[in-house]
C-alpha cells in the first residue's frame, strides 16, 4: 500500500482501489474506535491540527482517532491565537509547523489551502477542508456508512440534496461515487447547483446524472440520501442566502414510500434540513455516519504515518 507519506488534498488523489483499501482497513479498526482494544501502531507519533475555521466532528475525530492508536495530536483551534493574527502568511505558517509533527490536518476557508500548503510542507498534509472547494476525508467517511449499509458500492443511486455549490463535502463525494458507477440525482435550489469545473469531471466519467429539483421525486428515487446544510458563511450576503433558507426539508412524510433499505446521511451539522423526528426512522444513518469518522480517520492515518493497514 503506498500512501505512506502521501498528502491527501483532494479525492483524486486516491484511486478506486486505494479508496477500497483505505475502507477494508477502517473496518479493522473498529474494536479500537470502540475502544475494545488498546491500540499503539502510532505510537509516538505527533500529529499537527491546524484548524482555521469551526469544526466539531473532523477535529475531535483525528484527535480521537490518533489517541486511539497511541499517538498524539497538538492542535490550533482558533486562528485568532497564532501569528497569522500578527500578519504571518498561510506558507509561512506551515512551513514552520511542518517541522514540528509528522504530519498535517489543515482546515481553511479559503478554496486551494490545502494545495498552497503542500507546497510548504515537507510532511504530508490532510485537507479537512479548504472553503468551498473539497473535504476528501469526509468522503471515506460517507463511503464508509454507504458500503455498511449496502455491502457494495457500485450501482447505487445516490441523491445529492441541498447546497451543491458551495458544499465541498458533496464535491469530494460526487467525484469519489463517479469513480464507483453510481446514477446521480442532483437536487439544489436553483442559484446553488453544482459548480462547472465538479460537473465537468462527473460527465468525463461517463456516469448518469440526473437532475431533479423536485425533491419529493429526488427522494424516491434513492437508495441513498446525501443532505447537506447550506452553507451560509460562503454566501456573498444576507439576502441571497434568505431566497434560499428552508427551501428543503427532509421529514417524515417525505420519506414515506421510499425503498426499506434507503439510508439517510448528512456530514453534520445539521440546521433544520432534516427534522429531528427522522432520527428514530430505520433509515436515518447520519449518527453512525459521524461515528466512523473515527475508524476512517484512524485506517487513513495508520496508512499515511506508518504505512501499515491494520
Ligand atoms: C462539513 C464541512 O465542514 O464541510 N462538516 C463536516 O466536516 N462534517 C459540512 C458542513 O459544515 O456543512
Amino acid at each position: 500500500m503506498a500512501l505512506k507519506g502521501r498528502d491527501l488534498l483532494a479525492i483524486r488523489d486516491l484511486t478506486r482501489e486505494e479508496i477500497e483499501e483505505v475502507l477494508a482497513a477502517s473496518r479493522r479498526m473498529l474494536p479500537y474506535a470502540r475502544g475494545q482494544k488498546v491500540g499503539a501502531q502510532l505510537d509516538g507519533r505527533v500529529l499537527t491540527l491546524a484548524f482555521f475555521e469551526p469544526s466539531t466532528r473532523t477535529r475531535l475525530s483525528f484527535e480521537t482517532a490518533m489517541a486511539r492508536l497511541g499517538g498524539r495530536s497538538v492542535t490550533i483551534a482558533d486562528s485568532s491565537s497564532t501569528s497569522l493574527r500578527k500578519g504571518e502568511s498561510l506558507y509561512d505558517t506551515i512551513r514552520v509547523i511542518s517541522q514540528y509533527g509528522d504530519a498535517i490536518v489543515l482546515r481553511h476557508p479559503n478554496e486551494g489551502a490545502a494545495r498552497l500548503a503542500a507546497r510548504a510542507s515537507d510532511r504530508p498534509i490532510i485537507n479537512a477542508g479548504d472553503g468551498a472547494g473539497e473535504h476528501p476525508t469526509q468522503t471515506l467517511i460517507d463511503l464508509a456508512a454507504i458500503r455498511e449499509a449496502y455491502g457494495k458500492l457500485t450501482g447505487l443511486t445516490v441523491t445529492l440534496l441541498g447546497d451543491l455549490k458551495y458544499g465541498r463535502t458533496v464535491h469530494s463525494l460526487a467525484r469519489a461515487l463517479a469513480l464507483f458507477g453510481a446514477t446521480l440525482v442532483l437536487s439544489s435550489p436553483p442559484s446553488l447547483r453544482l459548480p462547472a469545473p465538479v460537473r465537468e469531471d462527473l460527465d468525463r466519467a461517463g456516469i448518469r446524472i440526473e437532475e431533479v429539483p423536485n425533491v419529493p421525486e429526488a427522494v424516491r428515487r434513492a437508495d441513498v440520501l446525501y443532505v447537506t446544510r447550506i452553507q451560509r458563511e460562503r454566501f456573498g450576503d444576507d439576502a441571497e442566502y434568505a431566497q434560499v433558507a428552508g427551501s428543503y426539508r427532509v421529514d417524515p412524510p417525505l420519506l414515506e414510500g421510499v425503498g426499506p433499505k434507503m439510508i439517510v446521511l448528512h456530514p453534520l451539522p445539521r440546521t433544520g434540513e432534516i427534522s429531528p423526528e427522522v432520527d428514530a426512522s430505520p433509515h436515518a444513518a447520519y449518527f453512525r455516519q459521524a461515528f466512523l469518522g473515527v475508524p476512517v480517520r484512524m485506517a487513513l492515518l495508520n496508512l499515511i504515518l506508518a504505512g501499515r493497514s491494520s
